[in-house]
């Protein structure tokens, strides 16, 4: 019988009794999902499955049909022929580890159950807690690990990956995310052959830029939206990282997610504690599709800060007016905003900056005071302008950052990222630079810029925190010579303290997390951030691509998605401003653009859509993601849907990318509908004549099975319909 321990102490963290784990099987388990381990006392800690949720009356089952059964954490030296989660380098200069189960607990949380097994070397005092935290909410389960020592020197750590996952051969696909500035969250998916595929960053500051620290692994072959097993998983870290999968051999592929340990050896004093990050793991049944929307739930439940509250409709001054901002133009975009049912105003780029104004992007970053020719009256005016118009009111800061023209680089110029013995290269403007966040002062300036912004501007409602560099210069002021390999975590690792300074005294303000667009859609980050910017691109059309990509991963709550100009700015490219609409309404909507140069027509069409959106909302922000037409299927077409929890109630998109004589046109079927159940349809953002299906009720189970024709017109047409059940 397992004896339960109360530890009281832990209840305040919301951990409600510790116990021993004394059975030699672990079942890591979620509502419907199971890993389970094996964790004989003496021996090495071992992964025998994971897959579909077994109960222990099944434990022997799995045993006798063949399990995993390889090292849940490798480490090199006993077993140092295969790729490796740990290696370390230890006091006396041996680079060994052989490691063995010491004993775990269990601690059941408010809404998991964490169970860490201890690990300890044989030879070396030497430990490493493996951690899984189950969800009871979601299928999802985090691992990470706890490495710490008590040698007589320092123990310097080589690699220290987050955790490793075996997966049985077979035709393997993976999933995964690339592009570039505009172009991020591309989807990618490919046969898993033999040799070692790696997927790594190493940008410094930003992470999801080019590749993703995320990854979907279909089992069952070519993956397909909602079908097929498919193991999730995502990294949650906002630094350099590196995914591994490994092919060798006839049984199994080896799956390794962590900190990109390369430049990065890290020195562990006696006694200290490394702790990795989470890394993120989900299986479903129900294809790509499931997977992602296990990791939308999660998200929503925790991952994402304030996950479960509703975003507001805000309008973003960049593309309207870029650096060129005053008290006058503010105060208009606001009013006319307002006008069309807006929420929100957000201030964007080039409002600070005093001995050197921020005129052009050269210049004045690190200076957070107003720039008070622009705007004589400083920031606590346009709040109470906002007060005013009836919006509440954001602005933008990248308080990471300085440039060389800047009165904070002329007082600090030991505060910046670069090897003390070299000049420093320049990113955007020929002048930014990256400050040293792993120096505790740079923790504070950074933590004092959002603090000054709240106490002079209580009432302050958003910020669009911003990232527009990588590191380009490696190393640090601060760091003392022998820690010069640990810039790229200590950045993260300080980053994170100002980031928890700021949740802990401010957790109602509202965060954006940017860097150049979508280069950190990470949940590193997103326990700190209400929603990242997926991209600087808002051309609608290859917005279907960055966001279906996206979609993988991120829930709709956290991705904000803004209606632009049209040319627009980033292509050229002429839209429609109900597609445009209709493309922006599936994440967190916003507007990018000069409202008054729209014409009469085009402000109806808008205060409509605003309107709408607020009515469908919950749905979209906090119901389940059903992708079911990619954009990437050469068809022409894309569409999805997203329905209420208990679905009740659904909105369902459908877009014509394309446009020929004689061209197919799909008949659109649904999915995530309750098939027992009747829905009433109406078209929302209609421009033309009622469609015949307008007001009809048709079964959940015909939408899914037999779906609608839908008259699309020519090139950008789109259709959003709501699905109501009766
Ligand atoms: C980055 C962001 C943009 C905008 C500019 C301002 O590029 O991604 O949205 O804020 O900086 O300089």
């Amino acid at each position: 019988m397992k004896k339960i321990v109360f530890l009281p102490a832990l209840i305040g963290l919301g951990i409600m009794y510790v116990y021993p784990a004394h059975a030699k099987d672990l079942l890591i388990n979620t509502p419907r999902t199971t890993l389970l381990l094996q964790a004989h006392e003496g021996h090495d800690l071992r992964v025998a499955y994971y897959g579909s949720r077994i109960e222990a009356s099944d434990v022997a089952a799995v045993y006798a049909a063949g399990a995993l059964n390889r090292s849940a954490y490798p480490a090199f030296g006993a077993g140092c022929q295969d790729e490796t989660a740990l290696s370390v380098r230890h006091a006396d200069g041996n680079m060994t580890l052989d490691m063995a189960v010491q004993g775990s607990t269990v601690a059941e949380e408010a809404n998991a159950t964490l169970t860490t097994v201890t690990l300890k070397d044989r030879l070396y005092p030497f430990t490493v807690d493996v951690c899984y935290r189950a969800y009871k909410n979601s299928d999802v389960i985090e691992t990470w690990t706890v490495i710490s020592h008590n040698e007589k020197k320092n123990v310097r750590l080589q690699q220290y990956a987050s955790g490793f996952l075996p997966v049985r051969i077979g035709d393997v696909w993976i999933s995964h995310l690339h592009g570039n500035w505009g172009a991020e969250a591309e989807l990618t998916a490919e046969p898993l052959q033999p040799g070692l595929k790696v997927i790594k960053n190493t940008d410094g500051a930003r992470n999801t830029q080019t590749d993703h620290p995320e990854i979907m692994i279909s089992l069952d072959g070519r993956p397909e939206e909602n079908r097929g097993r498919v193991i999730g998983a995502a990294l949650c870290w906002s630094g350099n990282y590196k995914l591994r999968v490994d092919t060798r051999g006839k049984h199994l592929h080896y799956f390794f997610a962590g900190i990109n340990e390369e430049h990065s050896e890290y020195e562990l004093k006696p006694g200290q504690r490394f702790t990795t990050p989470e890394l993120a793991l989900t299986y479903s049944e129900e294809g790509l599709g499931g997977a992602s929307r296990a990791f939308h739930r999660w998200a929503r439940n925790g991952k994402v800060h304030n996950g479960t509250a509703l975003r507001d409709i805000l309008l973003n001054s960049w593309e309207g007016v870029y650096l060129n901002v005053n008290q006058e133009n503010m105060e208009e975009m606001m009013r006319d905003f307002s006008a069309l049912g807006g929420e929100l105003f957000v201030m964007d780029d080039g409002w600070f900056g005093e001995k050197y104004r921020r005129v052009k992007d050269n210049s004045s970053l690190g200076d957070w005071m107003t720039d008070t020719v622009k705007l004589p009256q400083g920031v606590p005016a346009l709040v109470k302008a906002a007060e005013k118009h009836g919006v509440k009111f954001g602005i933008w800061i990248e308080p990471e950052m300085t440039n060389s023209k800047s009165e904070l680089y002329e007082k600090h110029p030991d505060w910046i990222v670069c090897p003390p013995q070299r000049n420093p290269i320049h990113g955007r403007g020929g002048s930014q630079l990256v400050l040293d966040v792993s120096n505790p002062k740079v923790q504070d300036f950074i933590f004092g810029v959002v603090d000054h912004l709240m106490q002079e501007n209580p009432s302050l409602y958003y910020i669009k925190w911003d990232c527009n560099m990588s590191i380009m210069n490696y190393g640090s002021h601060y760091l003392t010579a022998d820690r010069q390999s640990h810039l790229y975590v200590d950045f993260h690792l300080g980053l994170r303290k100002v980031l928890e300074r700021i949740r802990n005294k401010y957790p109602k303000l509202v965060m954006q997390a940017c860097a150049s667009g979508g280069g950190r859609a990470t949940y590193g980050l997103m326990p700190y951030f209400e929603e990242f910017w997926v991209s600087d691109n808002t051309d609608a059309l290859q917005r279907l691509f960055i966001q279906w990509g996206t979609s993988y991963f991120y829930p709709s709550c956290a991705m904000a998605q803004h209606v632009s100009a049209s040319p627009n700015h980033q292509t050229g490219r002429r839209i429609p401003l109900k597609f445009r609409f209709d493309v922006a309404m599936t994440g967190r909507l916003g507007m990018e653009m000069q409202p008054k140069t729209m014409n009469d027509q085009e402000k109806e069409f808008t205060r409509q859509a605003i309107a709408t959106y607020k009515e469908i909302r919950p749905v979209i922000q906090q119901g389940d993601q059903y992708r079911i037409l990619s954009p990437y299927g050469n068809s022409g077409f894309c569409s999805e849907l997203y329905s209420a929890p208990d679905k009740s109630e659904a909105v369902f998109f459908a877009y014509k990318m394309e446009n020929f004589v004689n061209q197919f046109t799909p008949r659109f079927r649904m999915d995530g509908l309750d098939p027992a159940r009747n829905y009433r349809i109406t078209e929302l953002n209609r421009t033309g004549n009622p469609a015949g299906f307008e007001g009809k009720t048709f079964s959940g189970k015909f939408l899914m099975e037999n779906g609608l024709e839908l008259y699309m017109g020519g090139e950008f047409a789109s259709k959003v319909l709501r699905l109501q059940a009766e």
